[in-house]
């Protein structure tokens, strides 16, 4: 996972990879989460176009869609397909995909 600050706050949402491929990293109310780079309406980058609300909700600034970071769930269209989310965890001080024996929380 790229460095990413772990100590940032609620509604942090940075570009990164994981195993290899593109994601953004978002940091919302109970945590960390990987989630696509694209938004899946119309493919706008959400770390140039998203916005993290009301602590577990993502909103793409191109057309308005709204998705919930626990889950993926479209909140909001008019995107119609949810987003893979991957829950993350800070290990040693970075962010690595959650291992529910070894973690910390931030
Ligand atoms: S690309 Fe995200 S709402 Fe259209």
């Amino acid at each position: 996972m790229a460095d990413v600050d772990t100590s940032a706050s609620v509604g942090t949402v940075v570009s990164a990879e994981l195993d290899g491929l593109p994601v953004t990293v978002v940091r919302h109310e109970g945590g960390w989460v990987a989630v696509d780079d694209e938004c899946t309406h119309a493919a706008c980058p959400f770390g140039a176009d998203g916005e993290v609300f009301d602590g577990y909700v993502l909103a793409c600034n191109c057309h308005g869609s709204e998705f919930d970071l626990r889950t993926g769930e479209v909140l909001l269209g008019p995107a119609e397909r949810a987003l893979t989310v991957r829950p993350l965890a800070v290990l040693e001080g970075r962010l690595v995909v959650a291992d529910v024996d070894a973690t910390e929380r931030p």
